[in-house]
């Protein structure tokens, strides 16, 4: 089965994953440590006590797995950059064989023609930074731009595609405000403080990037998760506004428009983070693309116990594993938002797909068709969105890699390729079959119409 819509010529088939997930090697050639190093050793806070220490071993088995890139044919591969194993304490000193192991990275990917795009930060920030204060603190932003230079000057010559962070407002509400993520803080002050630092600090690393890499294209990846109001009552209503506003407008209206959403700033006034003049101008730097990640919707209701007026609903429908609703029109409405609310026009889908129980059967197989079926009704929708108009221009499955799940563990597997952890083994899924020929025959439909 293929998505009912062919996609047009050039479009980018990738996939995508992030260093702490799948890396292991922790304590490997000069690496420091990480928050999530620091995080997975408290007890209680990663549901099956698991940590990234082995994960996939990436670190060490870079080629095979690149040669499973090259098996589907993939355009590109997302990846991150662990800030700790290039510049251990945050700040100061390089780790050159840190930095070594992303330059053969990038080499490896180019010399088989997968092109790599590079993350700067998919949440592994260094621990003596969060000593320091984290993200919460203006300094770490500093940081940031800092290691953007670094990394930046040792790979802009070949990298062509920069994404300063990944998903700033996780970081920011489940590491600062719920305290599901590393650091594990629940407070609002520091969620948006955090909020704010993420975004200035990917406003400078924009220009020591283009600074850096004259010829590439730089943006930054956003996660986005529609949210729906539980009843048709004003104050559900204005429940679902406000979480809309935490989670997307707080960030797209800073990026885009140069300003923070007020209903956001009058909510949260007294625990509003301190903004400098500059800082907006900073963080709305026009950028060459944006990455917009989806996986589901979210429900909210007024919350009638006071406190935050507002009351996440559990998912309805058909679930993941995750327990994450499979709902693929959100996925056109996020894009279509972006373009047609915010101007965006360059889109990528920088993450979607979907965790599962896969079972390894008697015949050594992994037989996916439910995340088959997750990505053709996803894909359906992107298509649906492309042929309205909206400026897609590729799509990144998360992940190649069954990997370490964050507070999940490995609980969650939600690669193409399943990996057999005790052993390390990688066992394409039927997913990957299924990628890999619909890459082929959306080329040849594009090459047939050229
Ligand atoms: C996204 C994260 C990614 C992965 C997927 C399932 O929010 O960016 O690291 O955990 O969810």
């Amino acid at each position: 089965m293929t998505p009912r819509t062919s996609f047009p010529p050039g479009f980018v088939w990738g996939a995508a994953a992030s260093a702490y997930q799948t890396e292991g090697a922790v304590d490997r050639d000069g690496r420091g440590i990480s928050i999530w190093d620091r995080f997975c050793a408290v007890p209680g806070r990663i549901k099956d006590g698991t940590t990234g220490a082995v994960a996939c071993d990436f670190y060490h088995r870079y080629r095979e797995d690149i040669s499973l890139m090259q098996s589907l044919g993939l355009d590109a591969f997302r990846f991150s950059i662990g800030w700790p194993r290039v510049i251990p304490d945050g700040l100061g000193r390089v780790n050159a064989r840190g930095l070594d192991f992303y330059d053969r990275l990038v080499d490896e990917l180019l010399a088989v023609g997968v092109e790599p795009w590079v993350n700067l930060f998919h949440w592994d920030l260094p621990q003596p930074l969060q000593e320091a204060g984290g993200w919460p603190e203006r300094a770490t932003a500093e940081a940031f731009a800092a290691y953007a230079a670094v990394v930046g000057e040792r790979l802009g010559d070949r990298v062509d595609h920069w994404i300063t962070h990944n998903e700033p407002a996780c970081p920011a509400w489940l590491g600062h405000g719920l305290g599901i993520h590393a650091p594990g803080h629940e407070n609002l002050a520091e969620a948006l403080a955090a909020a704010h630092h993420l975004l200035l600090s990917h406003g400078w690393a924009v220009g020591e990037l283009r600074r850096c890499a004259p010829q590439a294209e730089v943006g930054i990846v956003v996660d986005s998760w529609p949210v729906y109001p539980w009843t048709e009552s004003p104050a559900d209503h204005a429940a679902a506004r406000l979480v809309d506003g935490m989670t997307s407008r707080w960030f797209f209206d800073a990026l885009f428009r140069g300003k923070y959403p007020a209903d956001v700033l009058e909510q949260f006034e007294a625990v509003a983070p301190r903004i400098e003049s500059d800082d907006l101008a900073v963080i709305a730097t026009p950028l060459d693309f944006v990455g917009a990640n989806n996986y589901s919707r979210r429900f909210v209701c007024a919350n009638p116990g006071g406190g935050l007026p507002l009351d996440m609903r559990p998912p309805t429908g058909e679930l993941t594993s995750m327990g994450w609703e499979i709902y693929p029109p959100g996925i056109r409405e996020v894009l279509t938002r972006l373009h047609r609310d915010y101007g965006v026009e360059t889109l990528y889908v920088s993450e979607n797909g979907a965790a599962f129980s896969d079972v390894r059967t008697h015949d050594g197989a992994i037989h996916d068709a439910d995340r088959i079926r997750y990505l053709e009704s996803y894909l359906d929708e992107v298509a649906a969105a492309l042929a309205d108009g909206v400026p897609v221009r590729g799509y990144f499955v998360w992940s190649l890699l069954d990997n370490f799940e964050w507070a999940e563990g490995y609980s969650k597997r939600f690669g193409l390729v399943y990996v057999d952890y005790p052993t390390l083994e990688r066992v394409p899924k039927d997913s990957f079959y299924w990628y890999r020929d619909l890459i082929a025959r959306s080329r040849d439909a594009a090459r047939a119409a050229a």
